[in-house]
């Protein structure tokens, strides 16, 4: 349990709070590239601020806030130009950086050399146009090992925005033993559990968190034979066998995934497309209606990403967690945000926090992908409880 105020500091994204302040330490996905392929501008709201990405006829790519310096229209409707882009409603021409190149209808040296845009950097990196926020120098989008490697191929996955805050999904990549129970009906599942109130949680004999340099290595054991590893990298990106889920703080109440597959080539063979661009995939909404918040919206439970929605977003917009009854086995969610405090105040005391790397040559961080890792775990004893208990045939949905 936390109080109030601890769980404002763990959960606030905006450039005013210290969690946010944290944030602005780390690269986000923002956009694919075929956003921009296919129009001129897109709306970005990303740590509590609302912006816009554009690529100029120079090809040059730029993030500036929202709302123009001028009066305020947003430049989401500009007019992107050689040069940069122009406010639809006046033509302030902006260049990538946020300076004012042009004041239409004169020229006013006094504004432009004084007024600013809020502008920051871009990068284009595995598909995707990332974003930073932070205070100069930016870092660099660490060489995660599923992003870097070339003996494979990637495809991306954009997951519907989910309406809550971001932690409510980072919790759950240090909660191991919701997913043999939420999990245990759905569609991918070959088997049923005796006991629906377990699932197949006696199929999993432990579970252990490690911190490591990159952040936390979440062991999920079934029985002497089999170790299920999901690294964590902080602070809010995790990887399951070969789908690396990087979930982006919008604002306090809404969160988008990208998902970045990563699939080893079967010969060991090496890649080496520039990556700008990646095969895209867009989730359909997961609730009904899609916009609307619990009470007001029903969840789509059929599939893995649509019950861990549903119960995220059921917790609440910003989960209180003033009123949580923690166990023992949220162990792993109270080492992430005992890991978020002491960032918060490594941030505030001046230094760089967890996983942040400036050496544009640092070595690969490698969470130990390998095919063996991407493939499933063999039955355990609660799935194989259920032919021997009862001798019956699996029903339909359900053979093997
Ligand atoms: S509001 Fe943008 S130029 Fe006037
Ligand atoms: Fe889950």
């Amino acid at each position: 349990m936390l109080t109030q105020e601890e769980n404002e500091l763990l959960t606030g994204v905006g450039p005013e709070t210290p969690g946010g302040q944290l944030l602005r330490r780390y690269w986000f996905p923002v956009a694919v590239t075929q956003q921009l392929n296919d129009q001129s501008t897109a709306f970005v709201r990303l740590l509590g601020e609302d912006l816009v990405l554009f690529k100029d006829k120079s090809g040059r790519v730029g993030l500036l806030a929202d709302h123009c310096s001028h009066r305020g229209a947003s430049l989401l409707y500009g007019r992107v130009e050689e040069r940069g882009i122009s406010c639809a409603y006046h033509g302030w021409l902006y260049d990538c950086e946020g300076n004012i190149l042009e004041t239409p209808p004169e020229r006013n040296d006094a504004i432009m050399n004084s007024v600013k845009q809020t502008a920051y950097p871009v990068k284009q990196f595995i598909g995707m146009y990332w974003a930073y926020l932070g205070p100069a120098p930016a870092p660099e989008i660490p060489h995660l090992d599923v992003w870097v490697r070339k003996d494979g191929k990637r495809h991306l996955f954009l997951h519907p925005t989910m309406d809550c805050n971001w932690m409510q999904a980072q919790e759950n990549s240090l909660d191991p033993t919701h997913a043999p129970i939420l999990h245990q009906d759905a569609v991918n599942r070959k088997y049923l559990p005796l006991d629906s109130t377990r699932g197949f949680i006696d199929d999993m004999t432990g579970f252990e968190f490690t911190e490591t340099y990159y952040g936390i290595m979440k062991d999920e054991i079934f029985g002497p034979d089999y170790v299920e590893q999901h690294p964590i990298m902080f602070p809010n990106v995790l990887r399951v066998h070969a789908g690396t889920e990087i979930r982006v703080p919008v604002d306090d109440t809404h969160t988008r995934i990208f998902e970045v597959y990563f699939d080893l080539d079967p010969d060991g063979a090496l890649h080496d497309d520039d990556e700008l661009e990646l095969p895209v995939e867009t989730g359909a909404p997961y609730k009904e209606p899609a916009g609307a918040l619990h009470p007001f919206a029903r969840m789509i439970m059929d599939k893995v990403p649509q019950q861990d929605q549903a119960m995220w977003e059921t917790q609440g917009p910003r989960y209180d967690r003033s009123t949580e009854h923690l166990a023992y086995s949220d162990r792993g969610v109270s080492m992430l945000r005992k890991m978020i405090f002491d960032n918060i105040v490594k941030v505030q005391e001046g230094g760089d926090p967890k996983a942040v790397f400036r050496d544009p040559d640092h070595p690969m961080i490698d969470t130990g992908l390998t095919h063996a890792a991407t493939h499933r775990k063999p039955l355990g004893r609660a799935t194989r409880t259920y032919e021997v208990a009862t001798g019956k045939t699996m029903p339909a949905g359900f053979t093997r």
